[in-house]
């Protein structure tokens, strides 16, 4: 390179200084979070699920790990993050036994829809449906027994008390129609009625 190096421009120097700032700032801010965490007794987030394993369901669990379930989803800390049909913590709460069996069985039958995975022919997944019935059984009782409680993410049921944030969403998506159409499920709840409750 023939051409002398230009000095920093006045602006240049404010921009770099203000993005090593940030930079800086991230770094330090990120390693007293793993201080904090390290620390504390009580965990980052809430754990809004819960599980209680019967003997069948203490198999399956063992099973769901050995057959690769994991590989694409979760369930008690174990498994990937791939995203929510993957995340099957809670799923109990939302699928019966029954449903969850025959889904592993018949997944397009029980969904009634194409599935990406879970289907016969090459796809990753669709060995599952070809394991034995009885593997599968304890496997479906072992999901169904993941409960998710109030306000977790997979739980039908909206969290405690009032939201002004899902009164505000409801109000901004729903069309006038669902108001006749349909009710609000939270009026079905003595303590998380949003007429009852007060702040
Ligand atoms: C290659 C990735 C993959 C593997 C391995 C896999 N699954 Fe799935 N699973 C999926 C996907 C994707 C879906 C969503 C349905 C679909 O499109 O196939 C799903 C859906 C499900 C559902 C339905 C969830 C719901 O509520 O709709 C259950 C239950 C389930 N899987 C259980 C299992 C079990 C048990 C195993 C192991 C024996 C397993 N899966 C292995 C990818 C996988």
């Amino acid at each position: 390179m023939s051409k002398k190096q230009q000095p920093l421009k006045p602006g240049e120097k404010i921009l770099f200084t203000v993005a090593g700032a940030f930079v800086v700032f991230a770094v330090i801010a990120f390693i007293v979070m793993q201080f904090i965490i390290a620390r504390s007794d009580k965990p980052l987030f809430e754990t809004k699920t819960h599980v209680e394993l019967s003997p069948e369901g203490q198999k399956g669990s063992e099973l769901f790990r050995v057959n690769g379930c994991t590989t694409c989803h979760r369930a008690l800390r174990n498994g990937t993050n791939m995203g929510r049909t993957a995340d099957l913590d809670g799923i109990g709460s939302r699928r019966s036994l029954d449903w969850i069996y025959a889904f592993l069985r018949h997944p397009e039958q029980t969904y009634g829809a194409p599935t990406i995975d879970h289907h016969a022919g090459e796809h990753s997944a669709a060995y599952v449906a070809e394991l034995p019935a009885k593997d599968l059984h304890a496997i479906a009782v072992f999901l169904s027994e993941l409960k998710a409680d109030q306000g977790a993410a997979a739980a039908p049921v909206p969290p405690k008390g009032e939201s002004p944030f899902i009164d505000t969403m409801v109000d901004m998506f729903a069309p006038k129609e669902w108001k006749e159409k349909y009710h609000d499920i939270r009026d079905d709840l003595p303590q998380a009625s949003k007429k009852e409750v007060k702040p």
